[in-house]
């Protein structure tokens, strides 16, 4: 992976405006990215030095116009599953951050641990159990505060918008699991007890970067599969892909408020 200065001085001269948001699209997300206009775009392996290895995830950042502001969105994500430590997962907020992005929203696919969610539902995240992520993006004395993890304004702006779109959505717990392997059936019970209600292999890394680079955040998961219920990534992708319409009006709607 190229160094941050590196990344930075790549993508300067790639792009004519700096964007202000940051989304970070998961798996079905990404095609909220058909939506930007006066688009650039650079992959990840000439910006970063490195391309993704998940299948679904495209990695490419594509910088434009949508919703009335100037936006980044990062079409795929590393993972620590890939074999990238959090804070080289972390490398483009940190890049984005230094080139002014002031907020962030997160996207991922998720399963549902809570009994009451199903398949298609859309979760704003409300808080993170971070508990079993072993590798974390900050180290020395760096004690971020996440108490609340969350920007209260863009959680209101994305209730507002999914009850205009009249999406099924509710307000949840992300937990983090390393992967790459789901997890058994005890291993979600643990999850759902320790207080998750949706899990996911992603998001946790990035949101406590963007929280110590001082980034306004929004969380937004969409459930692929249910806890319990045998599945695989074919069908957390299969299910993305049937949810990406509503995933790119949502979004776009979102980005045009916040
Ligand atoms: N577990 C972890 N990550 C996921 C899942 C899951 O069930 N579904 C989509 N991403």
């Amino acid at each position: 992976m190229f160094s941050e200065g590196k990344a930075l001085a790549i993508l300067k001269k790639k792009i004519k405006k700096p964007p202000e948001t940051l989304m970070i699209l998961g798996s079905g997300w990404k095609s909220v990215a058909d939506l930007v206009e006066e688009r650039e775009e650079i992959s990840y392996q000439e910006l970063f030095g490195v391309g993704t290895s998940v299948p679904g995830h495209v990695g490419k950042l594509v910088v434009g116009r949508l919703g009335g502001k100037t936006v980044a969105l990062m079409v795929g994500r590393f993972h620590l599953y890939e074999g990238y430590t959090a804070f080289e997962t972390t490398m483009p907020i940190r890049v984005l951050a230094r080139i002014g992005v002031k907020q962030m929203i997160v996207t991922a696919a998720v399963g549902a641990l809570n009994p009451r969610y199903k398949v298609g539902d859309l979760v704003i995240l409300s808080d993170l159990l971070t508990l079993l992520l072993q590798d974390r993006p900050l180290s020395g004395p760096q004690f971020l505060d996440m108490s609340a993890v969350f920007d209260e304004e863009m959680r209101e702006a994305a209730k507002t918008v999914l009850k205009k779109e009249k999406v099924r959505f509710w307000e949840g717990v992300y937990g983090y699991y390393s992967g790459p392997n789901f997890e058994t059936p005890t291993d979600k019970k643990a999850l759902r007890l320790l207080g998750a209600d949706v899990v996911g292999m992603s998001t946790v890394p990035e949101v406590m970067m963007g929280l110590h680079l001082g980034l306004k955040i929004l969380g937004l998961s969409f459930v692929t599969n249910l806890a319990l219920v045998k599945h695989d990534h074919r069908e957390v992708l299969r299910e993305a892909e049937r949810g990406s319409e509503q995933m790119k009006k949502v979004l776009a709607g979102i980005v045009s408020v916040v």
